[in-house]
C-alpha cells in the first residue's frame, strides 16, 4: 500500500461506494482504505464479491478501517436510502460518495434493441444513480458539505454502435451530474462525472470476451494501453476529497488519450 504518499487524501472521510465490490469500485475503495479514510460503506449486489473485497480492506489496512457492507440492488426501492442510512447509522455522516453501479448491457443494434433491453440498462444506469444521488444530495445538504462521483464513460464522447442503450445512460448520467452540481453548489456540495474509457475491470472482460480484443483496441489509445481500476480510483478519489474543492459540474475523462 502506498499510504505515506497519499495520506490525507480523504482523512477523516466518511465514503460510500455503489458497485463496491468489483472493478472501479473496488480500486476506489482500496485506495480511500490507504489514503485515511475513517470509514468505507460499501455497497453492491454481489454479496461474495463484497464480503472479498471487505476482507482485502481489512488486511490491507490492518483492520483500522471500518467497512459497512451493504448487500443491496440499488434498483430496488428501498436500496439508494439504505446505503445512506447504514453510513448514517453506523458513521454519523456521509462526506463522499462515488455512484459506480453500472451495467452494460451487452450490444444490441437499436433496430433489434428490445424494450426489455433499453430499460435495464436505463434502469441500473440511470433510476437507480438518480435516485442514489437525491439520497445522498439530502444528507449532505443537512451536513452543509460533500462531494457526490457519478461514473459516466468516455464513451459518451464517441461513436459507439451497438451501444444505444449504454451510451444514452452515460449521457444521462454527465447531464444529470451537471444538473446537481448547478442545485447543490451553494450548499456545500459538489457533484462530479467521472468518465473512464476502456477500464480492465470483469465488466468489460465480460463484454469483450477475448484478450486479443483488447489488444486491437489499445492499438488504438494514445498511451497503447486499456486503464487499470486503480487508475481511475485515482482520478475518482481526488473527486471524492476536497483536493479538488473548486471543481464541480464536470466530467473528468481519464481514457489514455483514445481517439475514436
Ligand atoms: N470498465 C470500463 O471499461 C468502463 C468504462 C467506462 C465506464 N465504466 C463504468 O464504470 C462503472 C464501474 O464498472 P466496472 O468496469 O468497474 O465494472 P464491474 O462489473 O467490475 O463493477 C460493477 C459493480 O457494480 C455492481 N452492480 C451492478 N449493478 C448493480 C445493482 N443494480 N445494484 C448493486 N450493485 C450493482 C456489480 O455487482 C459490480 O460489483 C460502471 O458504471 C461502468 O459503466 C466502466
Amino acid at each position: 500500500m502506498s499510504a505515506t504518499a497519499r495520506a490525507g487524501l480523504v482523512e477523516g472521510k466518511i465514503v460510500a461506494i455503489t458497485g463496491g465490490a468489483s472493478g472501479i469500485g473496488r480500486a476506489t475503495a482500496l485506495l480511500a482504505a490507504g489514503a485515511g479514510a475513517a470509514g468505507l460503506v460499501l455497497a453492491d449486489r454481489d454479496e461474495q464479491a463484497l464480503a472479498r473485497t471487505a476482507k482485502e480492506i481489512h488486511e490491507l489496512a490492518s483492520g483500522l478501517v471500518p467497512v459497512e457492507e451493504v448487500v443491496v440492488d440499488v434498483t430496488a426501492d428501498e436500496g439508494p436510502d439504505a446505503v445512506v442510512g447504514r453510513a448514517v447509522a453506523r458513521f454519523g455522516q456521509l462526506d463522499a460518495a462515488l455512484n459506480a453501479a453500472g451495467v452494460e448491457g451487452g450490444a444490441h443494434p437499436l433496430d433489434v434493441c428490445t424494450d426489455e433491453e433499453f430499460d435495464a440498462v436505463l434502469e441500473v444506469n440511470v433510476r437507480a444513480l438518480f435516485r442514489c444521488v437525491r439520497a445522498q444530495l439530502r444528507q449532505m445538504y443537512q451536513q452543509g458539505s460533500g462531494s457526490i462521483v457519478n461514473v459516466a464513460s468516455a464513451a459518451v464522447f464517441g461513436v459507439h454502435p451497438g451501444l444505444g442503450a449504454y451510451v444514452a445512460s452515460k449521457s444521462a448520467v454527465l447531464a444529470l451530474s451537471k444538473v446537481a452540481a448547478k442545485e447543490a453548489g451553494k450548499r456545500g456540495v459538489r457533484v462530479n462525472a467521472l468518465c473512464p474509457g476502456l477500464t480492465d475491470t470483469p465488466m468489460l472482460r465480460e463484454s469483450l470476451g477475448v484478450r486479443p480484443q483488447i489488444d486491437d483496441i489499445a492499438a488504438r489509445i494514445s498511451l497503447g494501453r486499456i486503464g487499470r481500476p486503480d487508475e481511475l480510483a485515482e482520478a475518482a478519489l481526488w473527486l471524492c476529497s476536497d483536493r479538488s474543492s473548486f471543481t464541480t459540474g464536470t466530467g473528468l475523462v481519464v481514457d489514455g488519450g483514445r481517439v475514436g
